[in-house]
């Protein structure tokens, strides 16, 4: 008996983006027709941006700007091949050896985006006979990093150390090598890793730590050198990995530890090896967003101002915000249907934020996840505030008792969060 289908069946019969397109509140995909980084228009309206990760509003920076077409100018638009062959050049490693400094490790390698970083260098490290330890929060790029791995992989739960410690009780014996690896920010939730007692336990277990500092590059550390500068434990972690998506204003990513093991990613990670280079123009952007974040600290001290100061308003009006202590702040609002009601409310109301629903977050526990940035004014802040707390209100986020205790007990169960006010 023959089990034949039609491979595109599931494609047919695939509804759920569909139904939200039907009912106007679709919330992907916006069509950006242009931007200042902080405003944005789509569909012929403005918006404030709450809704990216361009922390240190570098984006839009001249210098940044100027860099990228002087870079286009010397080398064409395109590297056209891997860095292997026909795709190497001088700018790549000149960013390489001075983002090795700055994280403080001996060595850096640069992929095109960092999704490639995470699979690639998982991946490449991970054998049969090794395992991983993986936070159940961290980033789909690791998740997929730990899919691709030969070795096998043990979640254990959001940043918690008790629970890290039992797994690796109950297995680390088992296996040869080990790697933790975690976010240093998490995406979604917005708190820092909990990075003094993994260490210990790194050491105690003879795991090797690998932190993802997508969101804590720019943002962590006197001049944004991530997690582990954060916690003046920058040489306790043993591969730091970093993206060009967020505070360095472009694309690319890059994986930063010691010299002989980044030699050996550079020949054993996939991705690395087989796609194009990050192209001049995405080079020479990091380069110079690398440049203003070593030698100007006003634009992550401005990002730190900005941050608190929306942390405090939303909570002051009662939005749940879990345990954010970074420029991610998600707002809790429970269901699906809710999160991209508010959304698309806001858009409408001038404000660009994005709903963040399951599997992102568990069933029941939708949130809006705000972010914000260096360069946002008193006044984009202002008119944000004013329309997440009507937008709250309209939607019964704010202000109906029983929601606000519903939405506590959420956070409790599902991100062990105690409420604050
Ligand atoms: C925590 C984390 N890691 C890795 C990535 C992947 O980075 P990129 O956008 O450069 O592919 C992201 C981006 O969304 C991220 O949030």
């Amino acid at each position: 008996m023959s089990n034949n289908s039609d491979l595109f069946s599931k494609c047919y019969r695939y509804e759920d983006a569909k139904k939200l397109q039907a009912m106007g509140l679709y919330p992907y995909f916006r069509k950006i027709t242009a931007s200042t980084g902080n405003n944005v228009i789509t569909n012929g309206k403005r918006q404030v941006m709450i809704g990216s990760n361009n922390y240190l509003g570098l984006s839009h920076d001249p210098r940044v700007m100027e860099a990228a077409k002087d870079a286009i100018d010397k080398y064409g638009t395109g590297c056209t091949g891997s860095r292997f062959l026909n795709g190497n050049l001088d700018l790549h490693e000149e960013l390489e050896a001075r983002l090795a400094k700055f994280v403080g490790m001996e060595a850096a390698l640069c992929f095109s985006t960092g999704f490639f970083v995470n699979q690639g260098t998982i991946a490449a490290l991970v054998g049969r006979s090794d395992v991983i330890y993986s936070d159940r929060e961290n980033h789909a790029s690791i998740v997929e990093g730990t899919q691709v791995a030969l070795g096998d992989t043990i979640r254990f739960k959001h940043n918690d150390i008790a629970d890290l410690e039992r797994v690796l009780k109950n297995s680390r014996e088992k296996y040869d090598g080990a790697l933790i690896v975690a976010d240093g920010v998490f995406s979604m939730s917005g708190d820092i890793l909990n990075l003094p007692p993994i260490i210990e336990l790194a050491k105690k277990y003879n795991c090797k730590l690998y932190v993802d500092d997508a969101h804590s590059l720019g943002v962590l550390g006197t001049h944004g050198q991530g997690t582990g500068h954060h916690f003046g434990m920058q040489n306790d972690v043993d591969l730091v990995m970093g993206t060009f998506s967020k505070s360095f204003a472009t694309t690319g990513g890059f994986i930063a530890g010691k010299a002989d093991v980044v030699h050996y990613i550079k020949h054993k990670a996939r991705p690395f090896m087989f796609s194009a280079a990050m192209s001049p123009a995405s080079t020479a952007t990091a380069l110079k967003a690398l440049d203003i974040m070593e030698t100007e600290t006003q634009h992550i001290e401005n990002l730190r101002k900005n941050s608190a100061y929306m942390s405090k308003n939303l909570k002051q009006l009662g939005f749940n915000t879990l345990n954010s202590n970074t420029p991610i702040i998600p707002l809790l609002v429970g269901d699906d249907a809710t999160a991209f009601a508010i959304a698309q409310y806001l858009v409408e109301e001038g404000v660009f934020v994005t709903p963040v629903v399951r599997p992102a977050v568990p069933e029941g526990c939708a949130l809006l996840r705000t972010s914000y940035m260096a360069s946002h004014t008193q006044e984009d802040l202002d008119y944000a505030l004013e329309h997440l707390e009507k937008a709250g209100k309209k939607f019964g986020v704010l202000g109906v008792p029983e929601n606000t205790e519903r939405l506590n007990k959420i956070a409790f169960d599902n991100f062990g969060v105690h409420a604050t006010l």
